[in-house]
C-alpha cells in the first residue's frame, strides 16, 4: 500500500516509472528537428530517412541505453524551430537535439543548447558561422566553404575564365559567393555578373535571363539542397543547357537525390562536394543499397548528414558509458574520426566542424542513371571560414 502510495506520488511529480525503466533500461531522447513541409521537405525526408536507416542497422539500444528519436517538423521556419526545441527540451526532456535543415534553424535553436547544456548535432545547415554559435554545436554535414574554395581553384586552372554567380541570399549562399570568389579572382578569373535569389520559393527565370545575357564561360550555383531540381528545370526551360554556359559550384545544386530527374542537361556538370552516391567504397556501396531497399529512393550528402550524425551520437554514448551530460558527450565527440559512406571524416576538436575529403565530381550516365563521378580528391579540407582567423 506504502509503495503503491509513493508510486501516485512520484508520478504525480513527473518521476514518471515508465516502461523503459520497468524493463531496466533508461531511455536516452533525441528530438530530431527537421522540415518535412514546404519548399526544404526533401531535405527533411533525407535526414529522418537516414538517422532511421541507420537504427536498423544498428538497433535502438547503445551502451545499455535505448535510443528514442522523437521527429518533429519545422517546415524550415526558424521561430517554429525554436519553439519545437523549447517544447523538446522543457516537455520531452530530450537529451539532445539533432537535424537542422537551414541556417537560419540551426542558429535559432543555439542559444537554447547553450542554456539547456545540451549537445546540438547539425546535420545539414552550412554556413561557417554555425558552430561558432554554441559550445554544443557538433556538426556532421560540411561547410560551403569547405567545397567553394576547391571549385574557386579549379575553374581558372581548366579554362573558365568568367563567371556569373547566382546564389541563395543567405548565410551559407554569401560564404560560398565569398569563398569561390576569394580563390576565382586571385588566379585571375573575372565575375561578370553577381545575382542573389531568395532562400524561400526562388523564381530563377527572371535570374537566368540575366546570367544569358551576360554571356558568361560558367555559371556558379548555389541553391540549398532539394531545390536543383527546380532550379536544372528552369536553367533547361530558358536553353541555357544549349547556350554553353557551363554550371559549376559546390554540389548542393547537383544532389543525388534529385539528380536522376534533371535529365541530360545536367551532363557534364562539375562540382566540389563532400558526398556522391556513385563514391566507390564497399561501405557506401551498402549505405547506398541499404537506402534504396528501406525508402525505394537514392541518397543523396543530406543522408549521408543524417546517418554520420546519428553515429556520432551513438559512438559518444559508447565512450561516455551511457552517461548523457552533455559536457561528457560534446568532449566524447570532439577528434572523433570513423569511417562514412563519404569516406574518411572526423570532428576537429578545436571548432566541432567536420574535417572531410573534399571531391571534384563530373555528372555522367552509369548503368542508365545520372551520377556525380569523382575524379580528383583533396583530404582532410577544413572549414576555411574558420582557419582563414
Ligand atoms: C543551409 O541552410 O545552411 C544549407 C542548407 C542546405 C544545403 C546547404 C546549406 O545544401
Amino acid at each position: 500500500m506504502r509503495k503503491q502510495i509513493l508510486a501516485c506520488v512520484l508520478a504525480a511529480f513527473g518521476f514518471g516509472w515508465g516502461a523503459s525503466a520497468a524493463s531496466g533500461q533508461e531511455t536516452v531522447k533525441i528530438g530530431l528537428i527537421v522540415p518535412l513541409t514546404g519548399g526544404q521537405a526533401s531535405t527533411g525526408k533525407q535526414l529522418d530517412n537516414a538517422v532511421k536507416l541507420y537504427m536498423r542497422q544498428h538497433g535502438d539500444a547503445v551502451a545499455g541505453k535505448k535510443i528514442e528519436v522523437i521527429v518533429r517538423d519545422d517546415g524550415a521556419i526558424p521561430d517554429n524551430t525554436k519553439r519545437i526545441a523549447q517544447e523538446l527540451i522543457v516537455n520531452d526532456k530530450v537529451q539532445i537535439i539533432a537535424g537542422f535543415g537551414i541556417t537560419p534553424a540551426a542558429l535559432a535553436a543555439a542559444p537554447l543548447a547553450t542554456q539547456a547544456k545540451i549537445p546540438q548535432i547539425v546535420m545539414l545547415a552550412g554556413a561557417s558561422i554555425v558552430t561558432e554559435r554554441s559550445p554544443y554545436i557538433v556538426r556532421t554535414s560540411f561547410t560551403l566553404a569547405q567545397s567553394a574554395v576547391i571549385i574557386g581553384d579549379w575553374a581558372p586552372k581548366n579554362g573558365i575564365r568568367k563567371v556569373a554567380t547566382l546564389t541563395s541570399d543567405y548565410a551559407p549562399g554569401n560564404d560560398a559567393l565569398q569563398f569561390f570568389k576569394a580563390r576565382f579572382t586571385a588566379a585571375g578569373g573575372e565575375i561578370v555578373e553577381e545575382v542573389k535569389v531568395p532562400l524561400m520559393n526562388p523564381d530563377f527565370a527572371p535570374f537566368l535571363q540575366r546570367m544569358k545575357d551576360a554571356r558568361p564561360d560558367a555559371m556558379f550555383v548555389f541553391v540549398p539542397g532539394g531545390q536543383g531540381g527546380n532550379f536544372m528545370k528552369q536553367y533547361s526551360e530558358r536553353g541555357l543547357d544549349k547556350s554553353g554556359i557551363r554550371i559549376i559550384g559546390p554540389g548542393d545544386v547537383m544532389d543525388d537525390d534529385l539528380l536522376n530527374d534533371m535529365g541530360d542537361a545536367a551532363l557534364g556538370t562539375v562540382t566540389a562536394h563532400m558526398y556522391s552516391a556513385a563514391h566507390p567504397s564497399p561501405m557506401n556501396e551498402q549505405f547506398v543499397a541499404g537506402y534504396r531497399k528501406a525508402f525505394n529512393s537514392r541518397p543523396g550528402f543530406v543522408a549521408v548528414g543524417g546517418y554520420d550524425g546519428i553515429h556520432l551520437v551513438y559512438e559518444a554514448l559508447k565512450k561516455t558509458g551511457g552517461k548523457t551530460d552533455g559536457d561528457l558527450l560534446v568532449a566524447a565527440m570532439k577528434g572523433m574520426a570513423w569511417e562514412s559512406p563519404r569516406g574518411p571524416i572526423s570532428i576537429d576538436p578545436e571548432t566541432r566542424d567536420v574535417v572531410q575529403n573534399i571531391y571534384i565530381r563530373k555528372v555522367e550516365r552509369v548503368n542508365g542513371e545520372l551520377y556525380n563521378v569523382e575524379f580528383e580528391t583533396f583530404k582532410d579540407v577544413k572549414d576555411a571560414g574558420k582557419s582563414q582567423k
